[in-house]
């Protein structure tokens, strides 16, 4: 299963506002339009936006209308938490700076993103070998990466190798990422599962009834501090809190090495809307007022490990390997 590819001219994104519902593909021609896809959440999950910015990109320089460095601001003025988004964007911006084929460029991106993806199922899925129940929050599947997945990519290769996991699905509200996406992925895949809502994973920690919980991320600083979507920073206090072990899975453009810690994280806030309304029903009193921070930040002590593509990492592991990474080129 794809989240997106390219193909006539075209970013094709599969609507994420429809499913599981309906199967509705968007077409983009513009980078205008890609633009307004990540911000309204078509597509999302840092991985996925990332990708989709790079071919916003290649659309941009097609379109002859924005110069390298308008694109990169509207692109990049979507989603701010998501590290990806501007990896995605500089990747593509350096080739377009440089005179190169920016089409292959945002391609090339997206492989390494999917091959990431991969590695991060085979580092991560020998700690889940033995778990029966595995928690996870929001949506780090194929469809928040392409393909694959983050938090969702070790479960996947664990099941293939035979373990016999029920995931633990948190719905995730505000926009249901969990109950609408996460289920409906690992309902494909034939894993079993089951949705709680949010609130009810602390009573299942508590209960002895999660091995583990994993989850994917927005944004990790040099500290291991990490942003992902809100909510998470109570599960992994509570997972610590009944010593259950607490995984963050990422690709390495998630990682932000010019970040100390998550101080430094921008937290995006969306509209109270989605907090007010669902589905477009008003059920909040008229009156009321709400907000609606997107991500939260937990700090890197409450992390067992991060599977990253190069396998497993204590938190404080990571500052030194991005150095070798960066030094590596
Ligand atoms: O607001 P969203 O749905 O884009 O938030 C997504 C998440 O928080 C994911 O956990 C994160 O992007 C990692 S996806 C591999």
């Amino acid at each position: 299963m794809r989240a997106l590819w390219f193909r006539d001219g075209a970013l094709c994104l599969l609507d994420q506002r429809e499913l599981p519902g309906r199967r509705r593909v968007l077409r983009l021609r513009q980078a205008e339009e890609v633009a307004e896809a990540i911000r309204t959440m078509a597509v999302r999950g840092a991985p996925a936006i990332g990708v989709a910015a790079a071919y916003g990109m290649v659309l941009a320089q097609r379109g002859g209308r924005l110069g390298p460095d308008r694109a990169a601001d509207l692109l990049g003025s979507t989603r701010p938490t998501a590290h990806d988004l501007f990896v995605g964007i500089e990747t593509v911006r350096r080739a377009w700076a440089d005179g190169e084929e920016t089409l292959a460029a945002a391609d090339a991106y997206r492989q390494e993103i999917v091959e990431e993806c991969r590695r991060i199922g085979l580092a991560g899925a020998p700690r889940l070998r033995r778990a029966s129940t595995v928690l996870t929050h929001c949506n780090a599947g194929a469809l928040a990466t392409v393909e694959w997945g983050t938090a969702l990519a070790p479960i996947r290769v664990a099941c293939e190798r035979g373990a016999r996991l029920t995931v633990l699905v948190d719905e995730t509200r505000p926009l249901l990422q969990g109950s609408r996406l996460t289920a409906w992925e690992l309902a494909r895949d034939g894993i079993p599962h089951a949705i709680i809502v949010d609130n009810a994973a602390g009573y299942y920690l508590s209960r002895g009834e999660v091995d583990a919980v994993v989850v994917g991320a927005d944004r990790i600083a040099r500290n291991g501090d990490f942003a992902n979507k809100i909510g998470t920073y109570e599960k992994a206090v509570v997972a610590r809190e009944n010593s259950v072990p607490f995984y963050v899975a990422a690709p390495w453009s998630t990682f932000d090495a010019r970040c100390a810690d998550g101080r430094s994280i921008p937290v995006e806030e969306r509209g109270e809307e989605e907090v007010l309304s669902v589905r477009g029903v008003r059920l909040a009193p008229r009156a009321s007022r709400a907000r609606n921070p997107a991500f939260d930040v937990t700090p890197s002590r409450f992390v067992t490990e991060f599977f990253t593509p190069d396998g497993a990492v204590k938190p404080g592991g990571i500052a030194r390997l991005l150095d070798r990474r960066a030094r590596a080129g």
